[in-house]
C-alpha cells in the first residue's frame, strides 16, 4: 500500500502539467498516430493526470489502462470517461501490467520510488513485447530555494538519504539516482533513448500552496531520517515559508523506444 493522498496529487498537478517536457511527449503521440486506436497504460497513475497531461496531444481514439493500487486515487480517475480502464493492482506483484494490445507504457513521478531491481524487471518486460516507454517527472535531487538559508545543504542532503528508503517499489528505492538506473537499463535492451529536464520552477503568492506542502514534506522526511534534528527542521521550515522563497525542484522526463521503433 504506497498511501498517497489524491489532494496532494491535485495540488502538484498544474506545476507537474507545466514542467512535463513537450518535445518527448510530442515524439510519442507522433509514434502513437500510426497504431490506430492505441491502448495507453499508465503505471502508477494515482488521479489519472497522465492523461489529463497527455490526451490533448495524443491521438483523439486513444484508450487508457490506468494501474494503481490506491482504490481512493482510482476513484478520482473514473469520472475521465468510458475510454478510460482503471484496474486496482499492486505493480511489485504484476510484472508485467499492461495489456495485451498496448502500444505504449507511460508513468509519472513513479520511477523514483522504485528500486534498482524492480527498474530492471518492468525493463525486461517492456523489451520482451517491445514497448516504447514515456517517463515524466522523476525527482533528481535538486531542491534548490531562494534565497538561501544556512540549514539548506543538511536539509536537501536529509531529504535525498530519505527519497532512497523503501517506498514500496521493490525495497530501498533509487530515489534521485533514478533516471541513470532507468537510462542504463533501457539501453543495455537496445532502446533509443532521449531525455529532457523536466524541474518544478515555484514562485510565491501563486505557487504558495505547493510550495508550504513541498517544504513541510521535506522538512518531514528530513527530520524522518535522523541526520537532522526534527526542531531543527522546523525552525528551517517556518523560515522559508516565512520568506516566501522561489523553489526549483528538479526532474527528469525520458521517452524511450525499442530496437524495432529506434
Ligand atoms: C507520486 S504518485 C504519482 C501519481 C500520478 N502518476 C501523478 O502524476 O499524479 C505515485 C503513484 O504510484 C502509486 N504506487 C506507488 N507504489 C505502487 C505500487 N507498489 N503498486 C501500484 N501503485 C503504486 C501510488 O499509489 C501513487 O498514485
Amino acid at each position: 500500500m504506497s498511501g498517497f493522498d489524491p489532494d496532494w496529487l491535485s495540488l502538484r498537478e498544474p506545476a507537474d502539467r507545466a514542467a512535463r517536457a513537450g518535445r518527448l511527449i510530442a515524439m510519442a503521440a507522433q509514434d502513437l498516430a500510426a497504431a490506430g486506436t492505441p491502448v495507453v497504460c499508465d503505471l502508477g497513475a494515482g488521479t489519472g493526470a497522465s492523461v489529463r497531461a497527455f490526451a490533448p496531444v495524443f491521438p483523439d481514439a486513444t484508450r487508457w489502462v490506468l494501474v494503481d493500487d490506491s482504490a481512493d486515487c482510482l476513484a478520482r480517475a473514473t469520472a475521465l470517461g468510458p475510454h478510460v480502464e482503471v484496474r486496482q493492482a499492486d505493480l511489485v506483484q504484476t510484472a508485467r501490467p499492461w495489456p495485451e494490445d498496448c502500444a505504449l507504457v507511460t508513468a509519472t513521478a513513479l520511477f523514483d520510488l522504485a528500486s534498482a531491481s524492480w527498474i530492471d524487471r518492468l525493463v525486461d518486460g517492456l523489451a520482451a513485447a517491445r514497448l516504447p516507454l514515456l517517463s515524466c517527472l522523476t525527482y533528481d535531487g535538486v531542491l534548490d530555494l531562494a534565497p538561501p538559508h544556512a540549514d539548506d545543504g543538511a536539509i536537501r542532503q536529509a531529504f535525498n538519504a530519505h527519497q532512497r528508503g523503501d517506498k514500496g517499489l521493490g525495497g530501498p528505492a533509487c530515489g534521485p539516482d533514478a533516471q541513470g538506473v532507468l537510462i542504463r537499463a533501457l539501453t543495455a535492451r537496445g532502446y533509443t533513448v532521449e531525455t529532457a529536464d523536466s524541474p518544478w520552477v515555484l514562485s510565491a503568492p501563486a505557487d504558495g500552496a505547493l510550495i508550504g506542502q513541498t517544504l513541510a514534506g521535506v522538512a518531514n522526511a528530513a527530520a524522518e531520517t535522523g541526520q537532522v534534528d526534527p526542531a531543527r527542521a522546523e525552525v528551517w521550515r517556518a523560515a522559508r515559508a516565512s520568506r516566501v522563497p522561489s523553489v526549483v525542484v528538479g526532474h527528469q522526463d525520458l521517452y524511450a523506444r525499442p530496437p524495432s521503433r529506434a
